[in-house]
């Protein structure tokens, strides 16, 4: 088979994000039969765990699959535990060993992949010392995946960035954004360059505007200490919305390959228009929960949020008006939304089309409705077209209809989890669905002068009720253009 072979080193293995993404992701390759016995995994971190209790956790966290032909013990067995600490070098040699050994064992070709997932600021050491001491030369291929944060403004991601380019060549880097590893947003690309039918129409003369949600029902739970020093647009605008931007208005790559089309993202990202600071207040809009009900149940503030300073200046809510200047998209506004605490877990992209010179049909009754694309990114996925149509026997007048495309129906089984797919694509040493350090840079240069200005100007919040859209200025930012945000289900 041509199943990758490797040694996955995880740092942060007793962390969150191992737990709930990585073993289940590392479990589902296994049991799609995308993983072969010529694997192991590392988990590397500073409790003093031994193999078993590993063992037992891994096994803990793939405790909801139900697959009677996989034996769970054999798949754990593949784990193995090693104490470090990431000052000590003498543990880098006993990492180091202990790797060489796995290798042998399960015949891995020498191929090893680094899982960054720890606290950030622990990556640029850990990145020098795997050099220094030698782990990062082998006979087999060498990568490193490395977890979000990347910095918090562009001056720290480019020091981290120099830390690690100290360490690792760029195309060895695999930054994660795991927006990117969803199935309908890679669905993007192909929606619009495998149809005859938009591509003649993705473009200023024909769409009014873009409008790109993500909102979740969740608070910031237990991370308010990560979270009050970043918020919303650190959080999500800097990497999984202008991510979705970039891919929604790239133009046509060449070819598939993760050079070309990070070539047209980055093109997007230079031609995003960054605001001067007097431009922040009317183009972008900050949020911060109140108390509220969601899902029927009363909330507290984000303010008396464990790990949240009482008098938090921390944006839990974003919404802005951007422009692409470049020839296709000029004049045309692409609104973002996302926040904490909102009505729904809902992430998907509205096209709005104009609406043509004359509508011969319009009376009150029966109103039309633009033309809509919809991308239904979660939770469910799929794709709907809004359209105008007869609908009455005797009058004739148009109804808005919905031709519609659910994804779930499919096959909502193997529809691969996000961390899933990008694991494997780096396993096969592809990296189209990873961040360039460009990509990195222009978002972070666009995001520091909105957050500079936030950050000298104390906000009145909190401003927006739990379980709501966020505050009223969000929707001002449309209206003044004359446009609303589109809420559309896709059963509509
Ligand atoms: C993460 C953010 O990158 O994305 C979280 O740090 C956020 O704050 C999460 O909750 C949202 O991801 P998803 O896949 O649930 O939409």
């Amino acid at each position: 088979t041509n199943n990758p072979k490797a040694v996955i080193v995880i740092f942060g293995a007793t962390g969150d994000l191992a737990n709930r993404k990585l073993y289940p992701s590392i479990y589902r390759l296994y049991r799609n039969g995308k993983l072969s016995d010529n694997f192991a995994v590392v988990g590397v971190a500073r409790r003093p765990w031994t193999n078993d209790i590993f063992r037992d956790k891994v096994k803990e966290s793939i405790d909801n699959f139900d697959d009677p032909h996989i034996d769970k013990d054999e798949f754990a067995s593949h784990f193995h535990y090693n104490p470090f600490d990431i000052q000590d070098l003498e543990h880098y040699q006993a990492l180091d060993g202990l790797i060489k050994e796995l290798d042998t064992n399960y015949q891995t070709e020498g191929n090893r992949l680094f899982y960054f997932s720890m606290a950030p600021n622990f990556f640029g050491t850990l990145a020098a010392n795997l050099k220094s001491e030698g782990l990062t030369q082998t006979e087999g291929w060498t990568r490193l995946v490395i977890e979000k944060p990347f910095g918090h403004d562009f001056e720290s991601a480019q020091e981290l960035n120099e830390q690690i380019r100290a360490a690792f060549t760029e195309d060895q880097i695999y930054r994660i954004d795991h927006y990117l590893g969803k199935e309908m947003v890679q669905n993007i690309e192909v929606i619009r360059f495998a149809n005859a039918l938009f591509e003649p129409l993705w473009n200023n003369q024909h769409i009014s505007n873009i409008q790109i949600t993500s909102s979740e029902t969740l608070g910031v739970e237990e991370r308010g200490r990560y979270y009050d020093s970043a918020g919303a647009l650190k959080d999500m605008v800097q990497n999984h919305m202008l991510q979705m931007l970039a891919l929604i208005a790239m133009d046509m790559p060449i070819k598939l390959t993760p050079a070309e089309i990070r070539s047209e993202k980055v093109k997007v990202l230079r031609a995003l228009r960054v605001f001067d600071e007097k431009e922040v207040d009317e183009h972008v809009v900050r949020g911060q929960y109140g108390e509220g009900t969601v899902n029927g149940e009363q909330l507290p503030t984000y303010r008396e949020g464990h790990g949240v300073d009482p008098e938090s200046n921390t944006d839990t809510f974003v919404a802005a008006k951007l422009m692409i200047d470049n020839f296709r998209w000029a004049g045309v506004p692409f609104y973002i939304r996302t926040g904490k605490r909102m009505e729904k877990k809902a992430t998907k992209i509205v096209v709005e089309f104009k609406d043509l010179p004359m509508n011969l049909y319009y009376d009150k009754e029966h109103d039309t409705k633009p033309n809509l694309l919809v991308i239904h990114v979660q939770p469910d996925e799929g794709i709907t077209l809004h359209l105008n149509a007869k609908k009455g026997d005797y009058n004739a007048s148009s109804t808005p209809i919905t031709l519609s495309y659910d994804n779930n129906a499919k096959d909502k089984m193997n529809t691969p989890e996000a961390y899933e797919t990008l694991l494997n694509d780096c396993m096969h040493g592809d990296s189209t669905n990873f961040t360039h350090w460009d990509e990195v840079a222009l978002s972070w240069k666009f995001v520091d002068v909105i957050a500079n200005v936030w950050a000298n100007k104390k906000a009145n919040f909190p401003n927006y009720k739990s379980g709501t859209n966020g505050p009223e200025e969000a929707d001002l930012l449309l209206n003044k253009d004359g446009f609303e945000w589109w809420d559309v289900s896709p059963e509509e």
